[in-house]
């Protein structure tokens, strides 16, 4: 069996006195679609940026493609995280002067890609998402829209890991599902995994696993 794309083991996290992952464990294998539920304030962003390698401030164990991160170089993990990881952060973090394409391209610049290569596929991503390809700057784009930008900046670097925190929470039920229907069928292209926050019922019925985040540990959730 091939390695596991992430494994974490016995993750504590702390913010002062409040012990927000306690002994999480967690493993995504290649492909995989899981969806991480939970309340409000319960731990589900603090745990997608520590899988994420965003946040080296906690204990236990993490295992990126079979490598210890606890044994890399910031600059190594760094590297890994933009060969393997995507992320649509739950406020974007998108710069509100460039346009969306300029965004999308962003992991491309970062990771010393020539643009050139990847632009037609983040204009073609841009347009599968139902977004204009012209140069209004993103601060003048309604929420929804720039959600969708955001996802289309996670995907340009033809992740292995796509990271999610509550990427529908801006769209209407079925830019909803037509942000998914579009997941699903770049996963199945390009064969990524995904572990996305997600609250909508219909959405988490798609996942393979839903995990629900419950004093600081992740539960299989049956329902
Ligand atoms: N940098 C920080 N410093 C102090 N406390 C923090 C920090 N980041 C998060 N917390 C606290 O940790 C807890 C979990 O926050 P987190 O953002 O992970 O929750 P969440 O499950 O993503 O919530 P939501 O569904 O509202 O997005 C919250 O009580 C939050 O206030
Ligand atoms: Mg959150």
């Amino acid at each position: 069996m091939s390695n596991p794309l992430i494994e974490a083991r016995s993750i504590v996290r702390v913010f002062d006195n409040l012990k927000v992952l306690n002994g999480t464990e967690f493993s995504l294998s290649e492909g995989e679609f899981v969806a991480v539920t939970g309340k409000s304030g319960v731990g589900k962003s603090t745990l997608l940026g520590v899988l994420g390698t965003l946040d080296p401030s906690f204990s236990g164990d993490l295992i990126i493609n079979g490598v210890n991160t606890a044994e890399v170089t910031s600059q190594r993990l760094a590297e890994l995280r933009r060969e393997f990881m995507g992320f649509i952060f739950q406020d974007f973090h998108l710069l509100p002067n460039l346009s969306a394409l300029d965004n999308a391209l962003l992991p491309a610049v970062f990771s010393g890609t020539d643009t050139r290569k990847v632009r037609d596929d983040a204009a073609a991503i841009l347009s599968r998402l139902g977004l204009r390809n012209d140069n209004t700057p993103t601060r003048f784009l309604s929420r929804g829209e720039r959600q969708r930008v955001a996802s289309a900046r996670a995907l340009v670097n033809n992740p292995r890991v796509l990271m999610a925190d509550e990427p529908t929470a801006s769209l209407d039920e079925e830019s909803e599902e037509t942000l998914f229907d579009l997941l699903d069928s770049l996963r199945r292209e390009k064969g990524f995994a995904i572990i996305a926050v997600l609250h909508s019922k219909k959405i988490l019925s798609r996942a393979d696993r839903i995990l629900e985040l419950k004093e600081g540990i992740l539960h299989e959730n049956h329902a």
